[in-house]
């Protein structure tokens, strides 16, 4: 009973957006909402460097992005709300994609100005295969941006979902008077530094508000409202959940204008923790007996202590600090007594945690990407966290080959952390790494020379389209530098191919060979 309460107030979500559209802007006036922080500007301090959940990087500060998706909560009304960042940089890595497995839904951001960005679709993309519920925040309406109904369509278009605007806004730029929230059945009026105003629709036509409603602008937009009303999709939750259709608000998350209409109508209809798919079947959340997987790997959290962090999503019952569990993988037992929960600016230690919740637990090398721990005699895996597809490929060599038992070392561990993919050319063998973006690399590079003690050389070959092959032996004549073959950990043959005519060219040669492409179905 007392984990059915706590799974029904956990909201537990992803915020992606392009890089710029105003993400960490959104997220800081969230906080602000909760209560949490105190002033605007201290999440990820671009220019403070405050914010240090993951300041062991020097490339985090160099480039002032944030490298590693890190995690906040707080409580909001009666919810309690888990927050998950994505890095937002362009070159992101696997780990943004493995942080959505670990989320009941996600946050859009779009920039009006811009409309949708190249990374916003890959995540997005993403979500959709999974089925999982996005809510869209069209930001920005403080500034010149591209029609609503425009951006609707681009919206519908490119990432094939239905749209049902919640709030419909009243001009944008020097022009914006403010939205008209379609759910609450109130007009939210733009004030401009001052606090945003709520004027029911039923008092609308009261002498005090005459300006606004003579407005021109105003008058506009109410005619495109009652379209909006008669010929839009209706508003269907059910299809929301499914994925299958996108709740849209507009506002600006800097003014804050329409931030809090956003959030308390996203909370409200945002996912519980589900059921989750395992080997034995679906587990409720409301088990009795606690239960997760690890999404995440981090090392080197803290500097001078080469601690690795594991991120747990709590999928059933109740987490105890101290508590016994096994590992799906070993059947080893595993105390769990030094773990982390992750608030905004500082890590805290954690005592229980319940469906939902994300926790930090120390890792003594003992874990991979996926695991699964559990409570009590059980035996149960979660689904396997998909693999992405790499896009890039290098190979990869220590500089100074007295060091390979250090490199071998250092590359074993970060391929089981999941930090990057390996593949080895055949048959003369060298090593050669897959990444989903070009930071993945850095990332890679600078580890292994802090933690391995090992300088390497990266030789790029490429972006490569990667093609499994279903057979045990193969003709090594057949393959060459355009069509690189090469075997994944598992020793399963895959091919490198320098591009799509180069697989197009292969495939009509040789038909008899079947070409996999294992990512297709994730
Ligand atoms: P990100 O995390 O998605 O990368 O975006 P971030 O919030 O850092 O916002 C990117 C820029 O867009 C910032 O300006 C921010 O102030 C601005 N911005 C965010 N939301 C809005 C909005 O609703 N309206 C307007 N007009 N601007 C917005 P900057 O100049 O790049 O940085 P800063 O000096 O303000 O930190």
């Amino acid at each position: 009973m007392h984990i059915a309460e706590e799974v029904q107030k956990r909201k537990t979500f992803a915020i992606i957006s392009h890089p710029d559209a105003g993400k960490t802007t959104l997220t800081e006036k969230l906080l602000l909402q909760g209560n949490l922080i105190r002033s605007a500007g201290t999440v990820k301090g671009k220019k403070s460097g405050k914010f240090a959940t993951s300041d062991w990087m020097e490339i985090e500060k160099q480039r002032g992005i944030s490298v590693t998706s890190s995690v906040m909560n707080f409580p909001y009304k009666d919810y309690k709300v888990n927050i998950l960042d994505t890095p937002g940089h362009e070159d992101f890595s696997e780990d943004t994609y493995r942080t959505l497995t670990a989320v009941d839904s996600v946050v859009m951001i779009i920039d009006a100005t811009k409309g949708i960005e190249a990374q916003t679709i890959k995540l997005f993309k993403v979500c959709k295969m999974r089925g999982i519920p996005i809510f869209t925040f069209i930001n920005k309406m403080d500034r010149e941006g591209r029609e609503p109904l425009a951006l609707l369509e681009q919206i519908e278009e490119v990432l094939d979902i239905e749209t049902y605007p919640m709030n419909w806004p009243v001009g944008m730029g020097k022009r914006f008077l403010g939205i008209f929230d379609r759910h609450q059945k109130q007009f939210v009026k733009f004030n401009g530094n001052e606090a945003e105003s709520y004027i029911p629709y039923d008092e609308l036509q009261q002498a005090e508000h005459q300006d606004l409603v003579q407005n021109a602008t105003f008058q506009e937009t109410e005619e495109e409202l009652e379209l909006l009303d008669e010929a839009g999709d209706n508003f269907s939750l059910e299809s929301v959940l499914r994925g299958d259709q996108t709740p849209v608000f507009f506002g600006s998350a800097l003014a804050p204008f329409g931030v809090q209409t956003f959030f308390d109508t996203f909370i409200d209809m945002a996912p519980n923790p589900n059921p989750r798919k395992t080997t034995e079947g679906l587990v409720q959340p409301e088990k009795e007996e606690f239960s997760g997987f690890i999404f995440k790997i981090q090392a080197n959290m803290n500097p001078s202590h080469r601690d690795r962090v594991a991120f747990l999503r709590v999928c059933s019952g109740k987490f105890e600090r101290g508590m016994s569990v096994h590992l799906a993988r070993t059947g080893k037992t595993i105390k769990l007594s030094q773990t982390q929960q992750f608030v905004a600016s500082s890590r805290d230690t954690v005592e229980e945690a319940y469906p939902g919740d994300i926790i930090g637990i120390y890792d003594p090398n003992a874990y991979r990407i996926g695991d699964t721990l559990i409570e009590g005699k059980e035996k149960f895996a979660y689904d396997e966290l998909p693999q992405f597809p790499p896009e890039l490929f290098k190979r990869v060599t220590a500089k100074n080959v007295m060091k390979s038992k250090q490199f071998k070392k250092g590359l074993e561990q970060l391929v089981q952390e999941g930090a990057i993919q390996l593949f080895t050319a055949y048959p003369m063998e060298s090593y050669i790494i897959g990444a989903v973006g070009e930071l993945q690399y850095q990332v890679f590079e600078h580890r292994m020379r802090n933690e391995y003690n090992v300088e390497i050389v990266l030789e790029s070959i490429g972006e490569r389209i990667p093609r499994w092959l279903d057979e045990e032996k193969v003709d090594t004549t057949l393959f060459d530098e355009r069509n690189l073959l090469v075997k994944d950990r598992e020793g399963a043959f895959l091919v490198l191919f320098k591009n799509d005519f180069a697989l197009r060219w292969f495939q009509d040669k040789h038909k008899d060979m079947k070409l996999i492409d294992l990512f297709e179905v994730n």
